[in-house]
């Protein structure tokens, strides 16, 4: 749970925050795996976020939106500056420049109410280890105002922890700790949940259980996630756009399947034998075609229609094709091609 420093509002059940937007636009996005089309205000809007620490700008101007039901990845190198904008964006750092709106509501002109809307865990969640996961979240009920005891079973329900609840936290795993952390940040129904780096140490399952969770509550309910991280593959698998943020500036932000499928042309690579016979024979046949001897066969880089043309070709000519693939590029690829490379985990 966030705490907040000298900011704390217990009257609103404060742990985390979220943040909103006011402009009106109306955007079209694709979530999940594209089937759903929202068309809605944004849930969080940040614009021209700035942390200036001395003269250094940790945080430079960083602009972006969260809407409903979204997942969106914070994805950056160690020392980009994501918790830092993610503390400025929950209140827990003072913002330089620049402002965050959370539902509409200006975090820096109305900060309880905008704050209000948002459920968070910033590093770990904060939990009495010698209280159980139950108890944990009675205690942390006792500062909402206005939210039913029931609701308590009911997040229970959501992460999955009704067989533990009534145990000890410093009997649970790390995966179940983040559990009872999203439990608790969940209790007073937020529009937004912010979570920096929240797979940080979980095992593969721990990930993809988490993972699926956040899935489910941004396709179910329509809340909104903001979650930062700098492994490339998990932002891959679970978010529906990603921004990268590099040394305090966000310099992209994109549908997941943009990065990866921006090309009109693919990377395809043909599994062959025999193989320099192959290689001769298309270059005599498809000399304006970009080929590629590798060592698993010829990487092609053609259009969607030209694959079963070359594919008839091969074949035609007596070679035979042992598979086809298509070799795109991951959001690895994108990601260092955009940062310079060398930077990311
Ligand atoms: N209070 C501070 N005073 C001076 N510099 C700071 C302060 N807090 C953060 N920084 C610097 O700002 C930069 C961004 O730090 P931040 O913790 O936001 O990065 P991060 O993207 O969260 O990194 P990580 O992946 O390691 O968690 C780093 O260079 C850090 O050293
Ligand atoms: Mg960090």
């Amino acid at each position: 749970m966030l705490k907040f420093e000298g900011a704390r509002s217990e009257k609103n059940c404060i742990t985390i925050s979220s943040l909103v937007g006011t402009k009106k636009s109306h955007s079209e996005l694709k979530v999940g795996n594209g089937v759903k089309i929202l068309r809605k205000d944004p849930v969080l809007r940040v614009q021209g976020l700035t942390k200036q620490i001395g003269a250094k700008k940790i945080v430079d101007k960083v602009s972006f939106e969260v809407y409903p039901g979204e997942i969106f990845g914070f994805l950056g190198p160690n020392g980009a500056g994501k918790t830092t904008t993610i503390r400025m964006i929950v209140g827990l750092s003072a913002i330089s420049e620049g402002d965050v709106w959370i539902k509409g509501v200006s975090l820096k002109k109305n900060f309880e109410q905008a704050i209000a809307h948002v459920g968070g865990i910033v590093e770990n969640p904060e939990l009495y280890k010698f209280l159980t996961g139950y108890q944990n979240l009675l205690h942390f009920w006792r500062m909402c105002k206005g939210v039913s005891k029931e609701r308590i079973d009911e997040v229970v329900r959501i992460v999955g922890l009704e067989k533990r609840i009534h145990e000890k936290v410093k009997t649970y795993s790390l995966g179940m700790r983040q559990r009872l952390g999203l439990a608790q940040a969940l209790l007073h129904s937020p529009s937004i949940l912010i979570l920096d780096e929240p797979t940080n140490g979980l095992d593969p399952a721990g990930i993809r259980e988490f993972r699926d969770l956040l899935k489910k509550l941004a396709a179910e309910t329509g809340l909104a996630v903001f979650v930062s991280s700098h492994i490339l593959s998990e932002m891959e698998l679970m978010c529906d756009r990603i921004g990268i943020i590099q040394q305090g500036k966000l310099i992209e932000v994109k549908e997941v399947r943009d990065f990866v499928d921006a090309e009109e042309e693919h990377a395809v690579l043909f599994l062959i034998d025999p193989l320099p016979e192959a290689d001769s024979y298309l270059k005599k046949m498809f000399p304006d075609y970009q080929l590629t001897v590798t060592e698993d066969g010829i990487l092609a880089k053609i259009k969607r229609e030209q694959i079963p043309d070359l594919n008839a070709m091969l074949v035609t000519h007596g070679i035979r094709v042992y598979g086809i693939q298509k070799a795109t590029k991951t959001l690895e690829d994108r990601f260092l091609e955009i940062t310079g490379g060398g930077q990311i985990a």
